[in-house]
């Protein structure tokens, strides 16, 4: 790929403002009302069961190009960070965390992030893992467009349609608050706010309780690895792995198929609570998307990659399945790849870190 077309999708991966740190997210009663639902309504599924049912879907959706023939499985390249969904398409599953969830501090937060009218809670979930081994991969949150969400599509898709910049004119605007609460040394993250050709920037110990605002799904980011690496190994993980609160034992434990592979005292879990909302700059913006007017179709998207792909001379057939078709998808990921070129460097002590 040629630098201008580099700086050309890198262009559109930035988010619309610097992250919002923020300390002191949640009430301590909503925070033990959040991590009882966590506890009460395991096992949870990994991350990755929830969204990919190929490599190539989950290669898709960070920052890789996937080579054909490349022998990897799902469980060959598991990773021990499980998820829960506490609501979604504005409908709140547990009625218990309504305050954290219809949250009228968080969405004054995220309008003020854009300057926005409006604003309506859409989603939230928790992200809930011990000390494991996880890659240093950066990654985009699922763009939303109008027609095109994550309720009906698969997240790779969302995310190569973002890189792509051929439907900017459909983004649907959000923002979202996320928040820590870990007590461990490591386990920091790191974000790309000027774009993946510019420098990161580091979110630091504290993170119990620490938060950001920020707009997830146009800037490249990423939990950095949990634990110490000596305490990180996990023998028997599989991509179906379930991680799930024994009250008898006030533990967690990690399971395959029944079978306890790793058990972590509480103190040792780190939390994460992921908030998101859409923004509507003015009311005719809300109408837009809330009515239906100017909805992609799925039809419509694969017309437009396949037409942008075969333009710039690649060769790729219709897809029978475009949701699932790994030679369509690895055409995709490498035709609009576009990944972080640099990564954070530790600096001592009291040297701030510019750009
Ligand atoms: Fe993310």
């Amino acid at each position: 790929m040629s630098v201008t077309d580099q700086e050309r999708l890198a262009s559109n991966l930035r988010p619309v403002a610097p992250p919002l740190v923020i300390e002191g997210v949640y009430t301590d009663d909503q925070h033990a009302r959040l991590l009882g639902v966590a506890k009460q309504h395991g096992p949870w599924p990994t991350i990755t069961a929830h969204h990919f049912r190929s490599v190539e879907e989950l290669i898709a959706t960070s920052s890789g190009m996937v080579p054909k023939d490349h022998g990897l499985t799902l469980d060959a390249i598991a990773t021990a960070n499980f998820r829960g969904f506490l609501a979604e398409n504005s409908c709140l599953h547990y009625p218990e965390i309504h305050d954290c969830f219809y949250n009228a501090g968080f969405l004054e937060r995220v309008k003020q992030y854009w300057g926005a009218q409006y604003a309506k809670p859409t989603m939230m979930l928790f992200n809930i893992c011990g000390p494991h081994n996880s890659g240093l991969s950066p990654h985009l949150d699922a763009v939303t467009f109008r027609g095109v969400r994550i309720e009906n599509t698969p997240v790779w898709m969302q995310n190569v349609m973002g890189k792509s910049g051929l439907f900017r004119d459909h983004i649907i605007k959000m923002a979202q608050i996320i928040t820590w609460f870990w007590q461990g040394d490591e386990g920091t993250f790191t974000y790309w706010p000027d774009g993946p050709l510019g420098a990161p920037q580091r979110i630091g110990h504290p993170m119990f309780n620490k938060g950001v605002v920020v707009q997830n799904e146009l800037m490249f980011h990423r939990g950095d690895p949990v634990g110490q690496p000596d305490e990180r190994a996990i023998t028997g993980l599989a991509h179906r792995s379930k991680l799930g609160y024994r009250a008898a034992a006030d533990d967690w434990a990690i399971t395959t198929d029944d079978t306890v592979v790793r058990t972590y005292e509480q103190r040792k879990i780190r939390f994460l609570v992921h908030w998101n909302a859409e923004v509507y700059m003015d009311l005719h913006e809300a109408k837009l998307v809330m009515d239906h007017t100017d909805d992609l179709t799925h039809e419509r998207v694969v017309d437009t990659l396949l037409a942008d792909m075969r333009a710039k001379g690649v060769t790729v057939a219709e897809p029978s399945d475009p949701f699932h078709d790994e030679d369509f998808i690895r055409a995709l990921t490498s035709t609009y790849t576009i990944a972080p070129t640099q990564d954070w460097i530790e600096r001592p002590a009291g040297v701030r870190h510019s750009g």
